[in-house]
């Protein structure tokens, strides 16, 4: 089997990885990356097969780049906690629906839609903050805490808790690759621990005495189901729709601001033509796609790719390749926001854990993006120094941006 230098990790690969996806989906479109454990699956008509058969490819460890299992000192932590509570994104059916049917319930489109002047409010104070500057590190003061307090709001937590909630989010995610020192892995677990009691204490607090909030809304959801999930169960799903909400749309901005400022005409076409902002925002999420790839376990022998692949295999299903696939999108590698294809992209999933978040994502791009641009004129990198990708195996974004614009 043709070998590809598949390393998320390497610097050069995060900066540009699409080169070794382009090369994979011609030469070795599924491929077995021995380094991790790994068939990554590259082309968009696998990647398509992958998420469309939930029965033959589980999500159970979605989210699990390390083959590693946590560590016996980690687990030791984690059973302080509750280590069975469930994630929606790595449920399988049955139990996948009786977490995503209350969320669908009481996250509504209305819900959405009623965020809109909140997080033009909360857009427009963030760059209020820093616009007189004409220099910032765009990431840290707008990228990070737009969609966090969007999310608090949303969730309904009060805005001093989100700073902590935003590292505790770390812990927790950074569980999933099992890699770094013990000491930090273990420091992670008691991390994702004080995260699972404070989501179990505010569920358990609205149970009590329900507010306005998502939280709130959940429990009244789940009280009509015919089998529904218990609170602890429950208080997973804010916990989830917190990382999942957040740390997403953060590298949509960073990515859609270096690939605009790369093609300044795109950019000022952006900038003038608001109907050109829904296209565009689907466009940069096909080419840039913050979430890159996920994972599935095969449940039985199966074929994919012309490859057998043996029960227990580990998948990564490459979404940021499937984004480029030459055989769905003409000329793929080219930013054209009036595309005809764009609406095949899978920077969202598909299936039955296609993103629940998606309609907010969109929202929150759509005014970010023409606000930055207009509140920011003639925005341009500050240095020329290499861009700062975030060392996330699955994930696709900046940790820092720092730029200029004329004041
Ligand atoms: C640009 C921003 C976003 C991107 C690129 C993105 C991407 C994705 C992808 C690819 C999946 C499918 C996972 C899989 O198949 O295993 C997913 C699922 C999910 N997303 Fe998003 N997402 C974004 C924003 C959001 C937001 C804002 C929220 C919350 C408000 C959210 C909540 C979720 C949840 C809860 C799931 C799991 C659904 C399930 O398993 O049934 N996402 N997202």
């Amino acid at each position: 089997m043709r070998e590809i230098a598949f390393d998320p990790l390497d610097p050069a690969q995060r900066a540009d990885p699409f080169p070794v996806y382009a090369e994979a989906r011609r030469d070795a479109p599924v491929f077995y990356a021995a380094a991790f454990d790994l068939w990554v699956v590259t082309r968009h008509e696998d990647v398509l097969a992958v998420l469309k058969d939930d029965e033959t490819f589980s999500s159970r460890n979605a989210l699990r780049s390390s083959p590693r299992e946590p560590l016996p000192e980690v687990r030791e932590v984690l059973a302080q906690g509750w280590p069975r509570m469930p994630i929606i994104v790595d449920s399988d059916p049955p139990l996948h629906g009786r977490i995503r049917r209350p969320i669908t319930k009481a996250f509504t489109p209305r819900r959405v839609a009623e965020l809109q002047p909140r997080i033009e409010a909360i857009a427009r104070e963030l760059l209020d903050g820093f616009a007189a500057d004409g220099e910032a590190d765009v990431v840290e003061r707008f990228a990070w805490p737009l969609p966090l307090r969007v999310m608090g709001e949303l969730i309904g937590v009060p805005q001093q808790d989100l700073h902590w909630l935003h590292e505790r989010s770390r812990d927790w995610l950074s569980l999933y690759g099992a890699t770094g020192s013990v000491e930090g892995q273990i420091a992670a677990a008691e991390g994702t621990v004080e995260l699972q009691r404070y989501f179990v204490a505010a569920m358990e607090e609205r149970a009590r005495e329900p507010r306005d909030d998502l939280m709130s809304a959940l429990l009244t959801a789940v009280a009509e189901e015919d089998d529904p999930i218990s609170i602890v169960e429950l208080a997973g799903v804010p916990l989830d729709l917190l990382v999942a909400g957040h740390v997403t749309v953060t590298r949509a901005i960073g990515s859609a601001l270096v690939l605009l400022l790369r093609r300044p005409d795109a950019l000022e076409e952006l900038r003038t033509d608001f109907d050109l902002v829904a296209p565009a925002i689907e466009e940069i999420l096909r080419l840039e796609s913050p979430a890159q790839g996920l994972f599935r376990e095969a449940t039985r022998d199966v074929e994919l790719g012309g490859l057998l692949l043996p029960k227990g295999a580990r998948l990564m299903v490459h979404f940021g390749s499937a984004n480029r696939d030459e055989a769905v999108f003409a000329d793929a590698d080219r930013y054209d926001p009036r595309r005809a294809d764009v609406g095949k992209h899978v920077a969202f999933g598909k299936g039955i854990h296609f993103c629940i978040g998606a309609p907010l994502a969109r929202l929150e791009l759509s005014i970010a993006l023409p606000l930055l641009l207009e509140r920011l004129p003639n925005l341009r990198r500050a240095g020329d120094g290499p861009l700062a990708y975030d060392p996330i195996f699955f994930a696709r974004g900046l940790s820092s941006l720092q730029l200029a614009w004329d004041v």
